[in-house]
């Protein structure tokens, strides 16, 4: 990280060390194109690419990106496997480029519902990525991600780790609850953008938005630019945090 150029204004409020994104509108994008709705997954893996980028160049800690909920699977099967693809070629060119270009990349999600070679894949991604240093730019991406089904996947978690002995149910608050979680140990998402119109989470990190800003714009993923990401951040750091309290300036 100390060779990466920090373009966030330093001297203004504190820029967002964490941005999460919701990648929407693909579909929509290749339709008003004439084109089948996998050209918009194609063109949105690119975006990707190119903002995952950007937001290292620019001194952002952490971004997590929204690529395929628990609910998604309700598609036709072909945009389904179009879909299982573009992770396919996102996760072999990760496994090439992590430690060159200073990433630890994680999966948030369910990983179980997926095919034994994305599982396999990801499975050496996590290697690569829990020997590189705590300091590289944290890329976390969710597949089969559902902030519901996280949270019910920590409860079991916990509830079998009681029913073992190994904890009390009045040991239980939100530090150890959050670190049961797939995000443990990555502070809160600073700022969540939602491209594609849509005024909603759609089960993204219901948890861990607590407290997030929220910053949605009518832009479609496969046509989102670096602009984009300097006009989130420029008005996140207009917003005032007060997290519960009162402004004492
Ligand atoms: C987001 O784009 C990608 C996934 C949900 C997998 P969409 O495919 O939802 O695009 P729209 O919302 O239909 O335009
Ligand atoms: C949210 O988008 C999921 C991802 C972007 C991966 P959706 O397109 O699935 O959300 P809804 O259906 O509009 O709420
Ligand atoms: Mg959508």
């Amino acid at each position: 990280m100390s060779e990466q150029k920090n373009l966030i204004n330093a001297a203004g409020p504190e820029p967002p060390r964490h941005i999460a994104i919701i990648m929407d509108g693909n579909g929509r994008w290749a339709t008003r194109r004439g084109l089948p709705r996998t050209v918009g997954h194609k063109v949105g893996a690119e975006t990707l690419r190119r903002i995952q980028a950007y937001c290292h160049k620019i001194g952002v800690r952490s971004l997590t990106v929204y690529a395929f909920s628990t609910e998604n699977w309700k598609r036709s099967k072909d945009e389904v496997n179009f879909i299982m693809g573009l992770f396919r070629t996102y996760l072999l060119e990760a496994i090439e480029s992590l430690e060159r270009d200073h990433v630890r990349l994680r999966f948030f999600g369910d990983m179980s519902a997926v095919s034994p070679e994305l599982q396999s894949l990801a499975h050496q991604t996590d290697e690569i990525s829990e020997r590189l240093p705590e300091d590289y730019f944290h890329a976390n991406v969710c597949l089969n991600y559902g902030g519901r089904d996280e949270i019910i996947r920590a409860a079991r978690r916990f509830a079998s780790d009681c029913a073992a002995g190994k904890r009390r149910p009045d040991e239980l608050d939100e530090n150890l609850f959050a670190n049961l979680l797939d995000t443990a140990g990555l502070p809160d998402p600073d700022i969540l953008i939602r491209p594609g119109g849509e005024l909603r989470l759609s089960n993204f990190l219901i948890w861990q938005c607590a407290y997030t800003e929220f910053y949605f714009t009518d832009t479609l993923w496969p046509d989102f630019t670096e602009s984009e990401i300097d006009r989130a951040i420029a008005a996140y750091q207009k917003r005032e945090r007060r997290f519960g309290g009162v402004n004492n300036k």
